[in-house]
């Protein structure tokens, strides 16, 4: 999809568009994402766009084949998402999936009916006439259903290609138009067999060549950065997440030295985390980092305050403050880099209108400022976390920040529960500290989504050597999670849980009780605070 990248200041600059993708019209289903997901995979760029998106917009970006996803809506009930019919003239192959299906039968001339029970679960396709959809595949094989409608009736020039015991019609197909649909979901993993539908859609319908990769993402936004950029400076906030750090070494392949990343010590970092910051973007990754010891001034206005989230608002004005007046020493840099990621592009523009934008504000590290006039520049805004991390990867990111488990922008502040000071703070990094070096140790760290120790703000009764004690509680939590929004907690082997916490009482000062956390999220969140 060839796409201009777009200069007012209202809009950001466009990643890479390549020449070959699939759009995909979004119903609001729960698994439109991964449906994009699994094209990728297959080499293919694909995109979400809203279902609204008009016959005449989507030819503009000249796709080379559009799949309709499934929703959760019924197209009997009136009001539910529609799309321009029109888009079944262009001449392109479609593919709908469930609910995509059912509105490709309804347009189209054949007849849906909204069953009384919901489908969902487990079923066996029986496949009729292989066809081009299931090329090479067995003529059963397990689907994964969620649906309430149904197509009784497939439209003039459609044949049915596939049933089950209950549906019907649980696949279509007109050939010659190269319109699909699928009653199943062939994007989720209980589909065992998904992904070579997917492919033989992609592949032997569409005509996709599949060059798309993270390698090919590189070279094309490096050119798009440069043309946009042009000899001006971008200024990058970096805090050593992957996110930021990825952005950093792609925009320095791009500009070199016309980048001017800054790394602001909130005071609230993990041990030896400014150092060690400092030294890979030097050692290896070669990036010039402007160095901002700002800890004095976060501490100074978190004292007292125990509130969690006035913690988090302080924290992003200070932020937002301490930046400003880098900005201006550094001479304003007319663009501004962000780490925005695929993932925040669609929430924040949910398809049926949904708040969940306003959900994940907080999430937003540190906020960065709006009323001074950058001009931003989002590279990595249409990809996802694991091809973040494949970009970095093949960018030469060391892998220790490539595979870092995410850390929030209020950092330690919200993992000490109640106000903040120095002495919490150097308990807390100590603890933390050794939670991971033991993690990494048995091999634990990559196996769990983030793990974190929390100061309590509760003192116990202990006993060292002869003494009593009255001393601090560490809560630690690992969770395991595919993408922070649900969690459970790690099931970590007791015999390193010993160990860990052995050590923590041991070698930390002013701790004499280690808990461990056995919530899952909903209903509790991942940080304590
Ligand atoms: P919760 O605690 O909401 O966390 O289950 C989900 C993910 O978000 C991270 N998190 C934050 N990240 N600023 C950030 O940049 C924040 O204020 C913030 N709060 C939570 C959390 O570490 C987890 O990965």
């Amino acid at each position: 999809m060839s796409r201009k990248p777009k200069r007012p200041t209202s809009s950001p600059p466009a990643g890479a568009a390549p020449a070959e993708g699939v759009l995909i019209l979004d119903f609001g289903s729960q698994y439109t994402q991964l449906i994009a997901r699994r094209v990728r995979e297959c080499g293919v760029y694909s995109e979400i766009v809203p279902h609204g998106l008009t016959a005449a917009e989507a030819a503009a970006r000249r796709p080379t084949a559009l799949i309709l996803s499934g929703g959760p809506a019924s197209v009997t009930a009136e009001g539910s998402p529609a799309c321009d019919p029109a888009l079944f003239d262009l001449g392109l192959p479609i593919l709908g999936i469930c609910y995509g299906m059912q509105l490709t039968a309804q347009v189209l001339g054949g007849r849906v009916w909204a069953a009384p029970r919901r489908e969902y679960g487990h079923a066996m396709l029986h496949v009729g006439p292989r066809g081009d959809l299931f090329h090479g595949l067995a003529a059963q094989m397990a689907v994964w259903m969620s649906h309430g409608d149904e197509v009784t009736e497939v439209p003039p020039g459609f044949a049915v290609i596939a049933r089950t015991a209950t549906s019907p019609v649980a696949a279509m197909a007109d050939a010659k138009r190269r319109i699909y649909g699928l009653q199943f979901h062939p994007e989720v993993v209980h589909t065992p067999r998904g992904k070579e539908i997917l492919r033989n859609f992609l592949f032997r319908i569409a005509g996709c060549r599949g060059r798309w990769s993270p390698l090919s993402f590189i070279e094309t936004t490096v050119a798009q950065v440069r043309e946009t950029v042009g000899p001006e400076r971008v200024l990058c906030a970096a805090s050593g997440g992957v996110d930021s750090s990825v952005l950093a070494a792609l925009l320095h392949r791009a500009i070199g030295d016309q980048l001017q990343c800054v790394f602001i010590n909130n005071g609230l970092l993990r041990k030896n985390e400014a150092a060690d910051v400092r030294r890979t973007f030097r050692e290896a990754l070669g990036i010039r980092l402007d160095y901002v010891d700002a800890a004095a001034a976060f501490l100074k206005r978190l004292r007292g305050v125990t509130s969690p989230e006035r913690k988090r608002r302080i924290i992003g004005s200070v932020f937002v403050r301490v930046f400003e007046q880098e900005a201006r020493r550094l001479g304003m840099p007319r663009f501004l880099a962000q780490g925005t990621l695929y993932p925040d592009v669609i929430e924040s523009r949910s398809p049926l209108g949904g708040p969940s934008a306003t959900i994940k504000t907080h999430h937003n590290v540190g906020g960065l400022p709006r009323n001074l006039r950058f001009r931003l520049v989002e590279p990595l805004r249409y990809l996802f976390k694991d091809e973040v991390r494949r970009v970095g990867e093949e960018l030469g990111v060391p892998a220790a920040i490539v595979w870092r488990h995410p850390f929030p922008g209020p950092g330690l502040a919200v993992r000490i529960i109640g106000d903040v000071n120095t002495r919490k703070l150097r308990i807390l990094r100590e603890a933390d500290a050794i939670f991971i070096e033991e993690l990494r140790r048995a091999g634990l760290y990559p196996k769990v989504w983030q793990a974190l120790a929390v100061l309590l703000p509760v003192k116990a009764v202990g006993v060292m050597g002869d003494e009593r004690t009255y001393a601090n509680v560490i809560a630690l939590r690992a969770v395991t999670s595919r993408d922070g929004m649900t969690a459970d907690w790690a099931r970590l082997p007791h015999k390193a849980l010993a160990t860990i916490a052995g050590r923590i009482i041991n070698e930390v000062q002013g701790v004499n009780r280690v808990v461990y956390d056995v919530s899952s999220k909903p209903p509790s969140t991942i940080e304590w605070e």
